[in-house]
């Protein structure tokens, strides 16, 4: 899935912009004026129920690197057949529930691996999800699960770990925490990214693009700071200068 090394983009670009529509043809729109060697794109629940695969072939096609985000949970085997479905469909990045537990996720990474190889392709970036961050401590108790978010949040990146997964989604306010205790390069993919003087909506912590990165995050997910922007382009722009990235 290569992207075209050039002096003007990344061939990794850092920030995932988070295609939080309604309608997929809002999503395409933007994604139409966006370049891959600037931003990956995330395809979420959403887009994913009303439109399918489609839009996620249309972008894979045009050269973007694509998370999908759905949040695998269910048993083993129904896991590594989806996992093996989006593997064949070209995402560069999915995940699953860490909750799931280890068999769960060990049947996913052995269907990404294996479904790449027959494909040709390299494997996408399979990573977890561990406490889903609208969960308080009191939620956390009400689940009847010991300690607090934070710590089953440290556990389960753990867990991911030791099923050689590539990553979780956190917090970047926690990845310092997790970066020292997880092995060298295991991915950071955090969203709650809000630029200086931006409005925090409904994130509850939330991180500029500069601090994220100097906390260790690898990818930034950033939504209505560029969805919602007069001028998206140039407010993808301006995060990815304010990070050192090719604007
Ligand atoms: O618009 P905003 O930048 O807040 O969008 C953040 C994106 O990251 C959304 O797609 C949201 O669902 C996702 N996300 C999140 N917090 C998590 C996991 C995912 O905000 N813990």
């Amino acid at each position: 899935m290569g992207l075209p090394d050039s002096p003007l983009g990344s061939t990794n670009p850092r920030v995932i912009v988070a295609l939080d529509f309604a309608n997929p043809m809002h999503a395409l729109g933007l994604a139409d004026r966006l370049d891959p060697r600037h931003c990956a794109l995330k395809v979420g629940k959403e887009m994913f129920v009303v439109a399918g695969p489609e839009p996620v072939r249309w972008m894979v096609a045009r050269g973007f690197r694509v998370f999908l985000d759905l949040k695998f949970h269910d048993i083993p085997h129904t896991v590594a057949q989806a996992c093996a479905a989006a593997t064949r469909l070209g995402v560069w990045m999915l995940n699953v529930h860490a909750a799931g537990g280890s068999a769960m996720m060990d049947a996913a990474r052995e269907a990404v691996d294996r479904t790449a190889a027959e494909c040709g392709r390299p494997a996408p970036l399979l990573i977890a999800v561990t406490v889903l961050t609208s969960l308080a401590d009191a939620d956390i108790r009400e689940l009847h699960i010991s300690g607090d978010a934070a710590g089953h949040s440290l556990h389960l990146a753990r867990l991911s770990a030791a099923s050689r997964l590539d990553g979780v989604v956190c917090s970047a306010v926690e990845a310092p925490a997790l970066r020292a205790s997880l092995p060298v390069g295991f991915k950071l993919v955090t969203p709650g990214i809000r630029p200086a003087g931006s409005t925090a909506d409904d994130q509850a912590r939330i991180i500029t693009p500069e601090r994220a990165i100097a906390n260790g995050a690898d990818y930034l997910v950033v939504g209505r700071p560029i969805t919602q922007a007069s001028d998206p382009v140039a407010a993808l722009a301006r995060i990815n200068a304010s990070i050192g990235e090719a604007a």
